[in-house]
């Protein structure tokens, strides 16, 4: 028991990061940190999910499973006749504000633990700071979700955008055999693969494999395309706005607006990768917690912005829940938008593709540093390019084989809840290590301590009840995984198992 819960020195992590064999190139600034985080965050959320949290949803099934958490625990069985789940309306930018608010007080807690512990395993490498072994091992297993998994949900949306843009600049339109997942609801739909999503992920892992430095390259142009992309909208469709749309602007009370922040939590994933670069950082005591907060801030102001507007060009409970931007626009005329929208919508996902597969690797190189993994396959890093190029190979491949035949919904759902646990370990985290260590050094400080983790802790919390039943179910079974791992091979071979074994002996 006390090898689970043993934590390790901070010293120590941060040494073992600095051995040179096993270092990461530093050529990050405080702008490329920034794009990162902002690449990281706008790709397929906002272009598909804005509907669904203002218009509500009706359910096709119901049953225990498909109730909120939080509506079982209120209201009994009473809360599954429910049909469907109420939207936000017009107030989904009230949604957006409320989901960005949660957001940052996880973001000021990843800003502290980063400027402390500056090194490439971000929450996972807090959580063994702090809360020991079986919680590092819990929370970097679960950073699979938010990464690898949420990359998936992503990669599923590419066709969808490139079979747009294709068809309105040259008419071509792909085979549905070849843009769709081979598999839908447990069973075979006749596609073959989705071939857009293989192929830009591809590219993808072979830009991520050849250096961060690359890879940050490629991503600012993405970030420049989908901004641009955005504000083309806002500013072209801000003479759209019909203000009698945004009434009534509640029409399902603050409920409505609760789920509709639980939804559109999936459009703000990624805002904390920033943190997993911050042994490529150059300063990164001072550089990371300008990236996370920074990216957090613009993507909350485009998001609200967005947000606004669509409700305002198009009545929200006609708004549609597939494609909502880029219907909206042909509801109301203006149709040459669609090549912008597809546009940066494409370059949205290719970013948030290229940065979430950029991290995922820098988390198990330091579960692999740690031994839970082993090092001679997590641990590589390339001689030439210094990149942890044979696990950015596997999660390149594992991602393209998943999306390719895995549908969305079910993805995105099982990332939103892992996220919001990593959040809630964060913030335990800061409190945590503000009383064992009040001495440590912090260049970033979460300002109104502790009021600011706790309420990161229970905002979060909040957000995880609101998601379904099965839900949770998903994620113990995604745990449970993970334990077996850990009892199997990590417990044994872990760098802190071999320390103990040599003290006693
Ligand atoms: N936040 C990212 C997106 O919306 C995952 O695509």
């Amino acid at each position: 028991m006390s090898q689970l819960l043993r934590t390790k020195d901070i010293d120590q992590l941060i040494a073992a990061a600095e051995a040179p064999e096993k270092r990461l190139r530093k050529t990050l600034g405080p702008w490329s940190l920034t794009a990162l985080g902002v690449g990281a965050v706008i790709g397929s959320g906002i272009f598909i999910l804005t509907g669904t949290a203002a218009a509500g949803e009706v359910l096709q099934r119901h049953s225990i499973l498909h109730a909120p958490l939080l509506d079982l625990l209120l209201h009994g069985r009473n809360a599954v006749s429910t049909i469907g789940r109420p939207g936000a309306g017009p107030a989904i930018s009230l949604s957006f504000l409320l989901t960005a608010l949660a957001c940052s007080f996880a973001a000021l807690c990843y800003a502290e633990m980063a400027s402390m512990i500056p090194i490439a395993g971000s929450a996972y490498t807090y959580a063994y700071a702090t809360l020991g072994e079986i919680f590092a091992w819990i929370i970097g297993w679960d950073l699979i979700l938010e990464y690898a998994v949420s990359n998936m949900a992503v990669a599923v949306g590419f066709s969808a955008y490139m079979n747009d843009l294709l068809e309105s600049l040259f008419g071509v339109h792909l085979p549905a055999k070849l843009c769709n997942p081979m598999i839908v609801g447990g069973e075979f739909t006749g596609n073959w693969f989705n071939v857009p999503a293989l192929a830009v992920l591809l590219i993808l892992t072979w830009i991520l494999v050849r250096g961060v430095r690359e890879s940050a390259k490629t991503n600012n142009l993405m970030v420049l395309i989908k901004v641009a992309a955005i504000l083309i909208f806002v500013i072209g469709a801000a003479r759209a706005v019909r203000t009698e749309n945004w009434h009534p602007f509640m029409p399902n009370g603050f409920p409505g607006v609760l789920t509709g922040a639980a939804i559109v939590f999936f459009t703000y994933i990624g805002f904390d990768s920033v943190s997993t670069h911050a042994e490529e950082a150059r300063n990164p005591r001072r550089d990371v917690p300008i990236g996370i907060i920074a990216s957090l801030l613009i993507c909350t102001v485009l998001y609200c912005a967005v947000s606004a507007i669509l409700t305002g060009m198009v009545p929200s409970s006609e708004l549609e829940t597939r494609a909502p931007v880029a219907a909206a626009f042909r509801q109301v005329g203006l149709s040459w938008a669609r090549y912008i929208i597809s546009a940066g919508a494409l370059a949205g996902i290719t970013s948030v593709l290229l940065v979430l597969m950029l991290s995922q690797p820098r988390v198990l190189l330091a579960m692999a540093r740690d031994r839970l993994l082993p090092p001679g396959f997590f641990g590589a890093v390339h001689p030439r390019f210094r990149t942890p190029w044979k696990s950015t190979m596997l999660t390149g491949f594992v991602v393209c084989l998943m999306a390719g035949l895995l549908p969305l919904r079910f993805l995105m759902e099982l990332v939103n809840i892992g996220t919001l646990l990593a959040f809630v370990i964060v913030c335990a985290a800061v409190l945590i290590m503000r009383v064992k260590h009040p001495e440590a050094e912090r260049p970033f400080k979460a300002p109104f301590y502790p009021v600011v983790p706790i309420l990161g802790i229970l905002s979060c919390l909040l957000l995880m009840f609101s998601l379904t039943v099965a839900n949770w179910w998903r994620l113990f079974v995604w745990l449970g995984i993970g334990f077996v791992i850990y009892f199997g091979y990590g417990r044994r071979h872990s760098v802190m198992a071999k320390v103990r074994a040599a003290a006693g002996r």
